[in-house]
């Protein structure tokens, strides 16, 4: 089978390391990739959101399988239109990429099919919603509709910091159109669950579960990112817990969305929050979670390219069920000093051979290009993902910092204490 692979972060690079594995994988390539997934596979210069330019690669290199990995891509309809020209993709339809795309198309499905969430209204009227946070109280989350890069959410502490996101985000300021309508909801307490399924829209196969860092300082401080470290299996995570997670969350939600019309087929990305033993849904995402991905790579001893094929082709009831090693898996993730506020870019990465020689280790480049003698340049925000497995999550939290002391990039930083709530 000849793969596309669209992206160009951590989770691409995971996504990348495994399908190659795959004795279904005659050939593969990644558009438009970075310098650490260069080094494994072929590199085509298209950017994910140029879906004419995707799908002009994916006939020109006679492509049997497109894999996307970020929502961009989804949410501007690359799997509808690999479709229609007969090219089988992994991912949801623009339509069922909403419940990432849209929070407020999210909330209301939950309401609809009685899924449990935080309490929530929906506003594009200023006053209106100064009314409701007056009515609620803080803490109070307050949450642009559309896509803002795991940038568009404030969990605000007090009325002051909940009136200005609500004014940022209506006043299009913050997040252009994707700020222009909003949800406010409930604060939830609890912890955080990723919990990742495939479904084909009818079948659901559940895979693995992860446990993300979204603040961007130890001990869980400072302002939210896409993710700064994780680890899996998830330490809460229970036999019990997993059958309501299926049973109360997912379930209702493939059936309702095939129910409307739009049935979501691909991977489903439920971030649950987890109260003495209940979840609830925080935000659905319609792809693997970054760096969440990386750690379930790191884990699954199946066939990547089997599993998501079969999502594709909707017939998940054909495959047997994933195998995941015993020995949990971590990602540290080394970001541009600043992120997620303003980073420098362009600046040099030593060391990464080093790292990668530690037993038990990989290195999956995100934010990374080639510059033209060959050096490793830093171009994102979130730069690397530092990943070790071992036979407990302490030991494989040490090997990951260890390969990190290896790494020598002076503008770069790292949490050090990813996995304390497991540790
Ligand atoms: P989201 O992009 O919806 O995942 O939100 C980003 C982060 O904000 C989540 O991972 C949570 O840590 C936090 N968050 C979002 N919604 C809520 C909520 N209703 N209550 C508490 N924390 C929330
Ligand atoms: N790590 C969170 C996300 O991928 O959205």
């Amino acid at each position: 089978m000849r793969i596309l692979l669209v992206g160009s972060g951590g989770r691409e690079h995971a996504l990348a390391w495994k399908l190659k594995q795959s004795k279904l994988c005659t050939s593969l390539i990644c558009a438009p990739g970075n310098a650490g997934i260069s080094e494994i596979v072929p590199c085509r210069p298209v950017s994910v959101e140029d879906i004419d330019g995707l799908v002009q690669l994916a006939q020109d290199e006679a492509i049997d399988f497109v894999v996307v990995g970020p929502e961009i891509p989804l949410s501007l309809g690359i799997v509808d239109r690999l479709k229609k020209i007969g090219i089988p993709a992994f991912g949801p339809s623009a339509a069922a990429a909403r419940l990432e795309s849209s929070k407020g198309f999210t909330k209301d499905l939950c309401r609809k099919y009685n899924i449990p969430t935080a309490a929530y209204q929906r506003f594009t009227d200023k006053s209106d919603a100064f009314a409701f946070l007056d009515k609620m109280g803080a803490p109070i989350v307050i949450k642009a509709d559309g896509l803002a890069a795991g940038k568009g959410v404030v969990v605000a502490l007090t009325l002051d910091e909940a009136r200005a996101a609500v004014e940022d985000m209506l006043s299009g300021n913050a997040f252009g159109a994707s700020g222009a309508s909003i949800v406010i909801e409930e604060f939830m307490e609890g912890e955080e669950i990723s919990y990742f399924a495939l479904t084909d829209g009818v079948n659901i196969l559940p895979l693995a579960t992860a446990q993300d860092h979204k603040r961007v300082g130890d001990g869980d401080t400072g302002p939210n990112t896409g993710g700064m470290g994780a680890y899996s299996p998830a330490r809460l995570m229970t036999p019990a817990l997993d059958q309501i997670v299926i049973n109360e969350i997912l379930k209702p939600t493939i059936l309702g969305m095939a129910a409307d019309g739009h049935p979501f087929q691909g991977v489903l990305y439920a971030g649950l929050m987890v109260k003495d033993g209940r979840p609830r849904l925080v935000e659905y995402n319609a792809r693997f979670g970054d760096p969440e991905c990386q750690t379930l790579m790191l884990r699954l001893t199946s066939d990547l390219v089997e599993l998501l094929y079969a999502c594709a082709l909707g017939v998940l009831n054909t495959v047997e069920p994933p195998k995941w090693s015993d020995h949990p898996s971590l990602c540290v993730v080394m970001a541009a000093e600043g992120y997620p506020g303003v980073y420098r870019k362009n600046t040099v990465i030593r060391g990464l051979d080093k790292a990668a020689a530690i037993a038990d280790v990989q290195v999956f480049h995100a934010g990374t290009v080639k510059g033209n003698d060959g050096q490793i340049l830093a171009v994102g925000g979130r730069v690397l993902g530092v990943c070790a497995t071992g036979p407990d999550v302490t030991s494989a939290r040490e090997r990951a910092y260890k390969a990190v002391d290896q790494i020598d990039w002076p503008d770069g930083f790292c949490r050090r204490d990813i996995a304390w709530r497991a540790i």
